[in-house]
């Protein structure tokens, strides 16, 4: 439906070295889809964003919405929405006019363009605010205004740049589940920008993560969480990030032994590994492997960690602690009862163990579970 083909975004300044906020950009969304854009602050979400608008030229490859090669209309004719980042009011229209703007070209009635107006002022709860001018507003208003004068046209794709940012948690969750819902009921494709992973997971189907320019995997929660690509993804995604750790390898009788300092080895047998794996593996002799905190089991097995820090937050237990050299941090839905100071057993298998070849890319992933 979206098909996006090779697409670079370099921006020229005078003056200034060229930036390349985008390359390669190959991404498909499917009608209906719901995506999220998800990486670091410079890393070309609202780039992507304004290429697919037509609000910014692509440097090269190509953008189709449903079938019509669309980077070279102007945006008035790509019926694509799109809620921008620093909002972009009209500063002398009411609300009400601003939300209304769109409708008025698409020459909708009076009463249905009241209506509608209407209906997505109450979906974002604005309602109070539709005769004030953007200037009297705060900024969460003014966003949620900006929200609104978009989701309120009929596009073919929505795109909204960090939507819900200013607003404050408990209003953003509620609005969270009705964007969801009206997306969803009505069958509306969309794009949105988040720095948020529990709104990016909430909302979306699919999560596209970026950094410097480059897509690094595009796929939904718990493909991320259990299969990350590579590095970047594997320490992005997930709360408290993956533990890290620089092993070295060693050939061992029936496949290789990582050795992470002192006391601290994992036996990987051969048939855990695809051939290329193995190759990676013969050839290298330093390689990073990660371990998710909830895959550090607390209270038995052969390691033992010396507790920095122990917090219960409610339903988990977060223990962070020296092991074998390194700074591991550990979860547990269980609370633990260890002070710092204080050494527990804990149990690091490999079979729980993603491992990252010298190129950053993930050679193989823990087991599912
Ligand atoms: N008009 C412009 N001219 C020159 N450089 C630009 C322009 N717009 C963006 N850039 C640069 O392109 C890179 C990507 O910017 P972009 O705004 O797409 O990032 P972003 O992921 O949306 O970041 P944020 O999360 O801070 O909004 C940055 O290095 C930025 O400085
Ligand atoms: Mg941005």
């Amino acid at each position: 439906m979206l098909e996006i083909r090779n697409v670079d975004k370099v921006y020229h300044t005078r003056g200034k070295p060229p930036v390349h906020a985008v390359r390669a950009l190959d991404m498909d969304i499917r009608s209906g889809e719901i995506v999220a854009l998800l990486g670091s602050s410079g890393c070309g979400k609202t780039s992507t964003l304004r290429m697919i608008a037509g609000f910014e030229s692509v440097s090269s490859g190509s953008i189709a919405l449903a079938q019509r090669p669309i980077h070279e209309l102007p945006p008035a004719k790509r019926r694509v929405a799109m809620a921008f980042e620093g909002y972009s009011l009209y500063p002398p229209l009411t609300v009400r006019e601003n939300i209304a703007f769109a409708l008025k070209a698409q020459q909708l009635s009076r009463s249905e363009i009241a209506q509608r107006v209407d209906n997505i002022a109450r979906l974002v709860e604005i309602e109070d605010i539709l005769d004030s001018h953007p200037r009297a507003l705060s900024g969460g208003q003014q966003q949620r205004v900006s929200l609104a004068r978009a989701l309120v046209r009929d596009a073919d794709l929505y795109l909204l740049d960090e939507p819900m940012g200013q607003l404050e948690p408990q209003l953003r969750a509620v609005l969270r589940g009705r964007i969801k819902g009206l997306l969803a009921e009505r069958g509306m494709t969309a794009i949105f920008v988040t720095h948020d992973q529990t709104e990016a997971s909430a909302l979306a189907d699919r999560i596209a993560v970026m950094e410097d320019g480059v897509l690094q995997q595009f796929a939904n929660e718990r493909e991320l969480k259990n299969r990350p690509a590579n590095l970047f993804v594997a320490s992005f995604i997930g709360e408290p990030p993956m533990n890290l750790l620089e092993t070295t390898v060693r050939r061992a009788e029936a496949g290789f032994r990582l050795t992470a300092g002192s006391g601290m080895a994992f036996d990987i047998p051969s048939q855990t590994l695809a051939p290329a794996a193995q190759q990676a593996l013969a050839q290298a002799d330093r390689i990073k492997v990660g371990i998710r905190p909830q895959r550090i089991a607390i209270g038995s097995g052969e390691a033992r960690l010396r507790v920095v820090s122990n917090q219960w937050l409610g339903d988990q237990s977060h223990v962070a602690g020296e092991c074998a050299g390194h700074l591991l941090v550990a979860v547990t839905s269980s609370r633990v009862a260890a002070r710092p100071g204080d050494v527990v057993p804990c149990a690091l298998d490999a079979k729980n163990l993603h491992l990252f070849g010298t190129d950053g890319l993930c050679i193989r992933h823990a087991e599912a579970r």
